[in-house]
């Protein structure tokens, strides 16, 4: 149940755009977050230990204790290949899923087409497609080993606008590229934002990071959040403070709940 807040900020509109990431290698350890964390926050996100470790089974326990799964497995591989994954993903009822956006064009769109297709024809609920634009953890150096010249932020806008072309739903992105993004992309857009810390939390493990405020302020949609929740001392009340953070983020003008997908007012 909402619960509304002065204004008219809808509380729960922000808890459902809080990401944790169920970053563990043990299933008994994992569901006892989701027991803990189901009505704290609105998706768990499943990467590749997890999903190794626990097998596709994962997403059916974690969707059988009432929770949402994005599902983190980056895939990048030829158009064909990708697009059955994501078929895969779609049948399983992941709310999200990713692709590397470096993968091409081709590769994004056979996946769009392959999700609408299987949802047309089974009944399903459709995923949200997401691209993944540039790790967090490359450098400019390390892209410009790899041939990539033109500078981290270019290249972010690069891919994004590729995504979009492609009718991806959105993309995942450190927080410092949400608004060349948004410029780039507009409205409707997603923009998935890992890197997030509460200020006086530990900075050290990521270089580019943000407060919730900041980063729902800057115009993300969601926000994936790790580390800080996993290795508090409280999980939920560490859950809540970051739902009190984003919320902060809300300007007045938002006070209706921001859309998903729409750039921060003025
Ligand atoms: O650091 P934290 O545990 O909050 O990270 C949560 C998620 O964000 C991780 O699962 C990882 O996929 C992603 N991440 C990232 N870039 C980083 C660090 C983490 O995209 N530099």
């Amino acid at each position: 149940m909402s619960v509304y807040w002065p204004f008219g900020i809808r509380q729960g509109g922000m808890r459902s755009r809080l990401i944790f990431a169920l970053d563990v290698g043990s299933v008994p350890e994992a569901l006892q977050f989701v027991d803990l964390l189901t009505r704290e926050v609105g998706m768990f996100k499943v990467g590749k230990q997890l999903f190794l470790h626990a097998g596709p089974q994962i997403v059916q326990m974690i969707r059988e204790r009432g929770g949402e799964v994005f599902l983190d497995l980056k895939f990048h591989d030829i158009p064909r290949t990708v697009a059955k994954a994501a078929g895969e993903a779609t049948r399983m009822g992941v709310r999200m899923f990713d692709v590397h956006a470096s993968g091409s064009l081709e590769m994004m769109r056979r996946t769009v087409a392959e999700v609408n297709k299987v949802c047309r024809g089974q009944g399903l609920r459709r995923p949200k497609v997401l691209a993944v634009t540039v790790l967090t953890s490359l450098n400019r150096e390390d892209l410009k080993r790899v041939g990539v010249t033109g500078g981290i932020e270019n290249q972010v806008v690069r891919l994004a606008r590729l995504a979009k072309e492609a009718n991806m739903d959105g993309v995942v992105a450190s927080p410092h590229e949400i608004a060349p993004i948004r410029k780039e992309s507009g409205r409707g857009f997603l923009i998935v934002t890992p890197g997030v810390r509460l200020r006086g939390g530990n900075w050290e493990d990521q270089k580019r990071v943000m407060t919730p405020e900041a980063a729902i302020r800057a115009g993300a949609d969601y926000l994936v959040v790790g580390q800080p929740i996993r290795e508090a001392t409280d999980p939920v009340a560490t859950a809540r403070e970051i739902v009190a953070a984003m919320e902060r983020g809300l300007t007045p003008a938002d006070r209706r709940g921001r859309p998903l997908g729409a750039p921060p007012p003025d």
